[in-house]
C-alpha cells in the first residue's frame, strides 16, 4: 500500500493506472476506521483492479458547534487497517492541501437535504459534496462506495454524481453492526458504558417500526410515535428526529408502496448516534444500493 499526502502526486499515479486501463474503486472516509469501513474496502476490493481510500476529516461538514476538533484520530491504526483490508492507494491530505486558499468554490445541494440530518446539520451536506466533488476529480473512480448506515449521504452523492455528470458508479453497502445490533460507528467510543447498553435501542426501535409495517400499519404518523415511544422508553438519549420517508428521494410517504427509510438520530451526552432501515413495499430491508 502506497501512502500519498499530495494531490499533485496522487493525480500522477492515477492518469497512469488509467493509461493502464485499471479500473479504481474508491472509499472516502473521515478514518478512525472500523469494520463498517473495511467492509466497504472490500467490496471495493472484489470488483475493482485498484482501491484507493481517504482518510480526511472535512472540517467543511461540520457546523460551529459540532466535533471537528474532537473527532477521533488514529492515523497509524488507520494505516494498519487500511492495508490489511487491501487498500493499494491511501490519500491523507492535510486540510491546506485540499483548501489551501479562502476564496474557495464552495457547493450547495437543495433537494434531499431539508429533512433528517440534513435538517439538523445545516450546511453539512454541501460540505461533503464540496469535498467528495474534489476526491472524484483527484481519484477519478470507476466505482465508488460508501456505507448505507449514512443513507442521506448515499442519496446526497447519487444526486452528485447524476447532477454533475460522474461517470461513477455509486455503491451502497450494507450497515455493519455489533453483535447487539447497534451500527459500527467512529463516534461509538464517546458513549458511557450505560449509554452504550441503551444504544442497542437504536436498531430495535427501528425493527420495531419495520414490523408494524409488515403487519400492515400505514400511518406514518404512527410508526414514527411507535419508534419514538420505545427510544424514550429504552434510552436516556434526546431524539433528534424519527423520519419515515421514501427512498432515495426522501419525500413524504404518502402510499406504504414504495421504497422508504426509517431512520432515527439520537442525541448522547458526548455522541450524536444515527441509524436507519431501507425498506421496500413488502416491509423487507433492502441492504444493497446500487
Ligand atoms: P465516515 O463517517 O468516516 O464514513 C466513511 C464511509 O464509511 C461512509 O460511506 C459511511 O457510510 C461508511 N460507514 C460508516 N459506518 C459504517 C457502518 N457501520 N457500516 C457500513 N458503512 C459504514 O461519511 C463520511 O466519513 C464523510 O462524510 C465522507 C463521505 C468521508 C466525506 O467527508
Amino acid at each position: 500500500m502506497e501512502i500519498v499526502r499530495e494531490i499533485k502526486q496522487l493525480q500522477e499515479k492515477i492518469v497512469l493506472l488509467k493509461q493502464e486501463k485499471k479500473s479504481v474503486g474508491f472509499v472516502a472516509t473521515m478514518g478512525y476506521l472500523h469494520e463498517g469501513h473495511v467492509s466497504l474496502m472490500t467490496e471495493a476490493r472484489e470488483d475493482n483492479d485498484i482501491v484507493a481510500a481517504s482518510i480526511f476529516v472535512n472540517p467543511l461538514q461540520f457546523g460551529p458547534s459540532e466535533d471537528f476538533e474532537e473527532y477521533p484520530r488514529d492515523e497509524e491504526r488507520d494505516i494498519f487497517i487500511a492495508e490489511k483490508a487491501g487498500v493499494d492507494l491511501l490519500f491523507i491530505p492535510e486540510v491546506t492541501e485540499m483548501y489551501p486558499t479562502e476564496n474557495r468554490i464552495e457547493m450547495k445541494i437543495t433537494k434531499r437535504v431539508n429533512v433528517l440530518c440534513g435538517r439538523s446539520r445545516p450546511g453539512h451536506f454541501d460540505g461533503v459534496i464540496t469535498v467528495l466533488t474534489k476526491l472524484f476529480h483527484i481519484v477519478m473512480p470507476n466505482r465508488t462506495y460508501f456505507g448505507l448506515k449514512d443513507a442521506q449521504q448515499v442519496a446526497v452523492v447519487d444526486a452528485l454524481i447524476t447532477n454533475l455528470n460522474f461517470p461513477i458508479e455509486l455503491v451502497g453497502v450494507p450497515t455493519v453492526r455489533e453483535a447487539d445490533g447497534l451500527a459500527k460507528s467512529s463516534r461509538n467510543v464517546r458513549l458511557s458504558p450505560d449509554e452504550r447498553e441503551e444504544a442497542k435501542w437504536l436498531n430495535r426501535a427501528l425493527i420495531y417500526g419495520q414490523h408494524l409495517i409488515i403487519d400492515g400499519e400505514n400511518n406514518p404518523d404512527i410508526i414514527v410515535n411507535e419508534v419514538k415511544a420505545v427510544i424514550e422508553k429504552k434510552t436516556s438519549g434526546f431524539i433528534d428526529y424519527v423520519e419515515l420517508l421514501s427512498y432515495p428521494a426522501l419525500e413524504e410517504v404518502e402510499t406504504m408502496n414504495k421504497q422508504m427509510i426509517l431512520a432515527i438520530a439520537v442525541k448522547f451526552k458526548e455522541a450524536r448516534l444515527i441509524d436507519n432501515l431501507i425498506i421496500d413495499a413488502s416491509g423487507n430491508i433492502v441492504k444493497h444500493y446500487k
